[in-house]
């Protein structure tokens, strides 16, 4: 039986969908539970945007791929990944027909410590109901960026937190745990 403890610990990012959408429902419902978690004095600061067929994120892969790789100097952190960024088959949503990007309203300031957490939670939804997601943080640059924002219709004040692609996992999900082992950490206690 799955449990929240089973969940958390199977828990994959997805980088390879089929090609079945998922409805506007099933997508709605998912955000509607997704958001049932903490916020800073219960501000609750976020809004959705989501970005559907694989042709419009395609475009949008292309564009983050030319801001960083015109920017390279200013994100050394992404030298890393330039081969990918410069490969023209690279598409940083993986081919996937659904983006949630998640806003956090930075008049409240914990906004991106609360839209992260829904942002797991939407991680852990996905996967109790056998879809997946990954978090896309190659696509910050383009949804942070203030012309993108405008096109979007999202106001000034939010603020990029998350963009997740969500979809059907191509290969079928075990129920073993994640084998990608968690690094040793410190836990004191006083
Ligand atoms: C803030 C953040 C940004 C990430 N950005 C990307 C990304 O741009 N592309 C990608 O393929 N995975 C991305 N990931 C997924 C991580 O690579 C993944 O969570 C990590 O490798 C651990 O694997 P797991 O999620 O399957 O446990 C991101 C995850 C986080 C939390």
């Amino acid at each position: 039986m799955d449990t929240i403890k089973t969940i958390t610990r199977r828990r994959r990012s997805c980088r390879n969908f089929t090609d079945e959408a998922l409805t506007q429902e099933k997508i709605t419902e998912l955000i509607n539970d997704a958001v049932w978690v903490p916020s800073g004095s219960n501000l609750q600061p976020w809004r959705f945007v989501v970005v559907t067929g694989t042709a419009k994120l395609k475009d949008y892969s292309d564009a983050a791929k030319r801001m960083w790789l015109e920017n390279l100097d200013r994100f050394p952190q992404m030298r890393q990944y330039e081969k990918s960024l410069r490969d023209p088959e690279f598409n940083i949503f993986y081919n996937a027909s659904t983006l949630i990007i998640i806003y956090g309203n930075s008049d409240s300031y914990w906004h991106i410590h609360d839209c992260s957490m829904v942002a797991l939670n939407l991680y852990l939804l996905a996967e109790e109901e056998g879809l997946s997601c990954c978090w896309i943080g190659e696509a910050h640059n383009v949804f942070a960026d203030p012309a993108v924002k405008k096109e979007l219709g999202i106001p000034e004040n939010y603020q990029l937190a998350a963009p997740l692609i969500l979809g059907h996992p191509a290969s079928p999900r075990t129920a073993q745990e994640n084998p990608n082992k968690r690094k040793p950490f410190e836990i004191k206690f006083l």
